[in-house]
């Protein structure tokens, strides 16, 4: 993805919305919205999985059209259409990006490197099924003759996120046939804890790694090993409780797996992107095959969604366009994910991943050091909760943090008196943070309560919300498989079309080999027999001399 001719803050469109949103910045949202009632229909659009609002946002028509023209002056279109002509627009690692050729439900050929790709995803995806079916059936035994129980997926990052996220959100759809455990952090507490109440005769662990070479994953598997062979024996036995997903066959193979046993991925599946492929493959177990082809359902149908509606209905270009003129022209630093729905609740930890990784960059395209900002602080949390946390923050904080609120208008599980009073408050944060609250209207309402002038003016002040805090607005029929995956799809072509703007790299993560790299170097010398590097500086130096006369104690 070379383009080096290209550079956002030269093009028409951007001068255009700076000179723009230097008007905006002195408007209110509230004002906006008393001067036109159509602003919801203008700022609004459907898709057949949900409903998308973004006129609380600091929008006008002028900003909407600014921000198609910068779409379109960026080539938007037309990268996308490279995307799904399988070109290496991932040019740093020199491959295609095609996680939508995962969940391609047509028939067409996916040519990708010169090769039909859709007999080998196919071919997986059948042995995806044929394997939850027999563990389903029961006709897949452990080594003693019983059936798995619990399974345990052990990956990080890319090959963690998205499968934990989507269980959890899914889990009341699933028949608890199995109880699943995930483990992916490299801190032995994880790994000690799911083991001690599993019985290794009826435990199955899934390893998932697209390197086969992530240390977290491979310490955590060989823990895993270690404790099914001391009470196995037998090595055969491994055949019956370990399955693999990678791209490196020949790294899973040394490590003991057996071949039928591999599920394979490719070298165009980004990590954080791979939910889709064989690395969904505990979202298979857990919930069924028909689920898993549900939550393709959805997701290809947003693909063709952002692949044909007009940039001005497409909701990850306005979510894409949104998310920039928030970042890039009001200079907004961070945003939050805000799902109200419980079942959603890992979904802020892998959009972070997923955001923050792809688009995490301060280089643009030509190498050059990049003079706007690329994606904003990214995080969040179950809304509701958040409510009672750090929310005071949003409403009044000195920084102004955007945020999506995502809800559903039936609930996964319906419990008497819940689903409104939670939706109620979902309906009322944006408000909130959209219209604010001024010191006349506090005075009112203060004096309406009998508080005395004089108290009220003593306080005023520290109740003024000053409100014009963006939001966009999520409203799903219902959290079930095939509208998950279209809200996943739906952000995962924003990130494209932003980094496609901000003209960055979204496709690597060179940003996370450092400090991997560093700490090959760091484990040998934490050993108390070995020297410290005298060349480290002197921080490290000491904060390692440290541990290692503590442990020695
Ligand atoms: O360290 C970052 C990363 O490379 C992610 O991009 C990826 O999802 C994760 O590590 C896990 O990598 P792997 O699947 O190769 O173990």
């Amino acid at each position: 993805m070379t383009n080096p001719d290209v550079r956002p803050t030269d093009l028409p469109s951007w001068k255009n919305l700076t000179a723009h949103a230097a008007q905006m910045k002195s408007q209110h949202l509230k004002d906006l919205f008393a001067s036109d009632d159509k602003r919801f229909d203008k700022f609004s659009l459907q898709t057949s999985h949900l409903l998308f609002d973004y006129s609380k946002n600091l929008i006008t028509d002028e900003t909407k059209a600014a921000l198609l023209a910068l779409a379109k002056e960026s080539g938007v279109e037309s990268w996308r259409g490279k995307m799904f002509a399988a070109e290496h627009i991932n040019a740093t690692e020199d491959r295609a990006v095609m996680h939508v050729a995962l969940r391609d439900k047509s028939s067409k050929p996916i040519v990708i490197d010169a090769a039909d790709a859709r007999p080998a995803i196919n071919a997986e995806l059948e042995r995806m099924r044929k394997l939850s079916e027999k563990l389903r059936s029961g006709e897949w035994i452990g080594y003693t003759g019983k059936t798995i129980t619990d399974i345990v997926s052990i990956g990080i990052g890319g090959s963690n996120l998205g499968p934990l996220m989507v269980c959890e959100a899914l889990k009341d759809y699933s028949d608890k046939r199995f109880t699943m455990h995930f483990v992916s952090n490299i801190d032995g507490v994880q790994i000690a804890d799911v083991l001690a109440g599993l019985n290794p005769e009826t435990t199955l662990f899934v390893i998932s790694s697209k390197t086969f070479t992530t240390q977290e994953t491979m310490t955590n598997a060989r823990t895993a090993e270690q404790w099914f062979m001391a009470a196995a024996g037998d090595k055969a036995a491994i055949a019956k409780h370990f399955v693999a997903v990678s791209t490196n066959r020949k790294l899973v193979t040394a490590f003991g797996i057996a071949e039928e046993n591999i599920f394979d991925m490719w070298d165009w599946v980004g990590g954080r992107f791979s939910l889709w492929s064989a690395i969904g493959l505990p979202i298979v177990l857990s919930l069924g095959y028909e689920l898993f082809d549900e939550l393709l359902q959805g997701a290809y149908e947003m693909d063709l969604h952002f692949q044909t509606a007009p940039l001005a209905e497409n909701a990850p270009v306005m979510l894409a366009l949104v998310g920039i003129w928030n970042r890039n022209f009001l200079g907004y630093p961070a945003h939050a994910l805000l799902p109200y729905d419980q079942c959603l609740h890992r979904f802020p930890a892998y959009m972070q991943q997923a955001e923050m990784e792809s688009n995490g960059k301060s280089v643009n395209w030509a190498g050059e050091q990049i003079s706007y900002g690329s994606v904003p602080l990214v995080w969040g949390e179950v809304g509701i909760n958040g409510q009672h946390a750090f929310y005071q923050m949003l409403h009044q904080g000195t920084d102004i943090i955007p945020a999506d609120f995502i809800g559903s208008i039936a609930p996964t599980v319906v419990v008497e008196g819940h689903h409104d009073a939670l939706m109620a408050n979902f309906f009322a944060q944006t408000q909130a943070l959209m219209l604010g609250i001024d010191a006349d209207q506090v005075r009112r309402e203060l004096s309406a309560k009998g508080v005395s002038a004089a108290r009220i003016e003593e306080i005023v002040e520290h109740k003024v919300h000053r409100g014009n805090r963006p939001t966009n607005t999520f409203l799903l029929n219902k959290v079930d498989a095939r509208s998950l995956g279209a809200l996943i799809a739906l952000y995962e072509h924003k990130i494209f079309v932003q980094g496609i703007i901000w003209r960055i790299h979204s496709f690597d993560q060179w940003g996370v080999e450092l400090g991997k790299v560093l700490a090959a170097g760091i484990q040998p010398e934490l050993d108390i027999a070995k020297e410290t590097n005298p060349k480290h500086d002197s921080s490290t130096r000491n904060l390692i001399n440290i541990y290692k006369r503590a442990k020695t104690k």
